[in-house]
């Protein structure tokens, strides 16, 4: 949600600020714009609305700008529509300062109102632009001799919300400050060069020598590093971190989307998040534990909380948890969690699942959590990022960067750290015995193999796919873990092909969806094995027959072997015979795949659907 690049080096800053834009587009791609201070001291701007193309095409016009020193900016819109006049950078009154922020500045209306009553004249709808006034008055009241950075710290002090800010000043040609509250914000160390990004695959082509920042902190970058200190002016120190992917990471790779290319990465992902989970006494490790066992002995309940699609992770993460551990596991809505003043107290698990870790409404629910003195466990994909930092302990889904605003390979990686997690806790508390514990992680370790497998058969969906471009509706029925990946289904459809889409519970539907079906209705139906819970696989078959019975097209994705279905399905898409469990790691695959392609059969840019973006840094 609105990317952030910061630059200060021998290299053109315009050139170092879009690179950077290219890679932080999926964040947001309302507007984008630039400011780059020339060595003598002028700062110059560009912006526009619209993807980042069309400030491209603006820059291509202007002469070669020489400047070292600037930043960019792409929008996710908050305050004010995606207009030239509300993309950053924000001004202030004398032209030279300008900021660029991601967050939202809650108490904006009041200081905007302060400053227009004291003269300053506004010229957009933005929280953001109040800032670069109050930075104009920080600096002309203080003494001359007082730098940017304090003029950013004083004004820190007046905001309220959620925000990174980075700030150039004409004054200040050889540095560029930030801060950071409850936003992301990380440092990329170069050789003579220092750049200030949402995240490393800004800067992944210089540097993968990155520094993370903590919460309240200014950042003063010039050529030859950072100086941090916290809002009171304390000097503080960052945790320095090796950034473990390079550049080819974050690119297409020959595919002409990262969704297509992050689909086709699953089994490498999950075999990545997978990779080194059992230590030599048959143990599951985790990567940060800053809880003991007996802090894991004491648990008593389980919360998972998470948005979008973790939270479908979550959802299939309560029945692996609850069965191995016996322990009651809740799933729940992060946005929603600490408004209803959950009961939580020391010997409640909190599991926040979140493949950037920076999503805003998961960190405040497990800062509410932690306030009530739950211990919290993050699962999340991205090193150096806020969420795991404000956890007692972190499982890395290590699934490399996920650029398509559609979680694809991360889903994957997130159940499977969930299962890992479940494992772990059933062992700590003795409810399975290592062993057991072992034979699971075993049938885990075939997951990647049957997911490559499920993926090299997958070509008839795309052709399906195409057939169903033009329909109205799309619904999907799941039992058990099929449920949370039916939900999974009809999310990807609606944000990926904007079509009406909705996942129910099988057993639901006669309680009123059903009314829903009119003859050629596409409904996906995800089966069970029959093998293991036949109860449930018997119960579904009916509900296909009940749906085709009304005219529905039904699409049944079965394991292989399931002939039971055969005579009412329309299409069969097969799965390989997986653990009932562990079989949501290959029933979504297809899934992915029909959203996708009916997405793209539309027309429609699948890495940057409309009104979406991959880091939601705003509640
Ligand atoms: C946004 C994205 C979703 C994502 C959700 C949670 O809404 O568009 O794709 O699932 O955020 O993101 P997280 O980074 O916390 O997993």
């Amino acid at each position: 949600m609105c990317g952030i690049i910061g630059y200060v080096g021998g290299k053109p800053a315009v050139e170092v600020a879009l690179e950077g834009l290219r890679r932080l587009e999926y964040r947001g791609y309302d507007s984008a714009g630039i400011a780059v201070v020339d060595p003598d001291g002028s700062l110059r701007t560009r912006r526009r609305a619209g993807k980042l193309a069309n400030l491209e095409k603006v820059l291509a016009e202007t002469d070669g700008w020489a400047g070292t020193t600037g930043m960019g900016h792409t929008r996710w819109a908050t305050h004010g529509g995606p207009t030239d006049a509300n993309a950053h950078p924000h001004v202030d009154c004398t032209g030279t300062v300008a900021v660029i922020h991601n967050g939202i500045i809650e108490n904006f209306a009041a200081l905007r109102a302060e400053l227009e009553r004291a003269g300053h004249q506004l010229a957009s709808e933005t929280d953001t632009e109040v800032v670069a006034h109050l930075i104009e008055d920080a600096l002309s009241a203080a003494e001359p001799t007082v730098t940017i950075a304090d003029a950013l710290r004083v004004v820190c002090g007046r905001l309220e919300g959620a925000f990174t800010l980075v700030v150039t000043h004409s004054g200040s040609p050889d540095t560029v400050v930030a801060a950071r509250r409850n936003s992301p914000l990380v440092v990329g160390l170069g050789d003579g060069e220092t750049f200030l990004a949402s995240d490393v695959s800004a800067f992944i082509a210089h540097t993968r020598a990155a520094l993370e920042i903590g919460q309240n902190q200014i950042v003063e970058a010039t050529r030859a590093g950072v100086t941090l200190t916290d809002f009171a002016g304390t000097p503080v120190e960052g945790r320095p971190f090796h950034v473990d992917w390079d550049v080819s990471a974050a690119e297409k790779g020959g595919f002409p989307y990262f969704m297509l290319k992050e689909i086709s990465e699953q089994p490498t992902a999950l075999a990545d998040t997978l990779r080194g989970r059992l230590s030599d006494d048959g143990g599951i490790v985790l990567d940060e534990e800053r809880l003991s066992e007996q802090d894991f002995r004491d648990v008593d309940k389980v919360f998972i909380v998470a948005c979008g699609t973790a939270y479908h992770a979550g959802l299939i993460a309560k029945y692996a948890v609850e069965h191995w551990t016996r322990l009651p596991c809740e799933v729940e809505m992060a946005s929603e969690f600490r408004y209803r003043d959950p009961v939580l107290d020391r010997s409640t698990l909190v599991i926040a699942i979140s493949q950037s870790g920076e999503t805003l409404d998961t960190l405040m629910a497990i800062k509410h959590a932690r306030e009530q003195k739950a211990r919290v466990l993050a699962i999340c994909n991205t090193n150096g990022s806020t969420i795991p930092r404000e956890s007692d302990a972190v499982l890395y889904t290590r699934c490399g960067p996920e650029v398509g605003v559609a979680a694809t390979k991360t889903f994957l990686g997130q159940v499977a750290a969930c299962l890992l997690v479940g494992l772990f806790l059933a062992q700590v508390r003795g409810v399975l015995y290592g062993d057991e514990v072992g034979a699971n992680v075993a049938m885990l370790q075939q997951m990647p193999g049957l997911v490559e497998q499920t993926l090299a058969t997958i070509e008839p969906v795309r052709a399906l796919a195409r057939e169903l471009a033009d329909a109205k509706a799309v619904l999907f029925l799941g039992r058990h873990v099929g449920y949370p990946v039916a939900l999974e289904g009809a999310l990807k459809l609606k944000e990926l092909a904007y079509m009406h889409a909705e996942g129910f519970p099988a057993g639901e539907l006669k309680h009123g969806p059903i009314a829903l079906i009119e003859p050629g209705l596409p409904v996906v139906v995800i089966v069970p094995s029959p093998r293991g819970r036949s109860v449930l696989h018997g119960k579904i078959v009916s509900n296909i027959q009940e749906v085709r019975a009304r005219g529905a097209r039904t699409i049944v994705i079965a394991e292989e072997g399931d002939t039971d279905v055969e005579p009412y399905a329309s299409h069969i898409i097969r799965v390989p015979r997986t653990p009932t469990l562990l079989a949501p790691l290959v029933t979504t695959l297809p899934l992915q795949v029909l959203a996708c392609e009916i997405a793209l059969a539309r027309g429609l840019d699948v890495d940057q659907p409309r009104n979406l973006a991959k880091s939601v840094t705003v509640e």
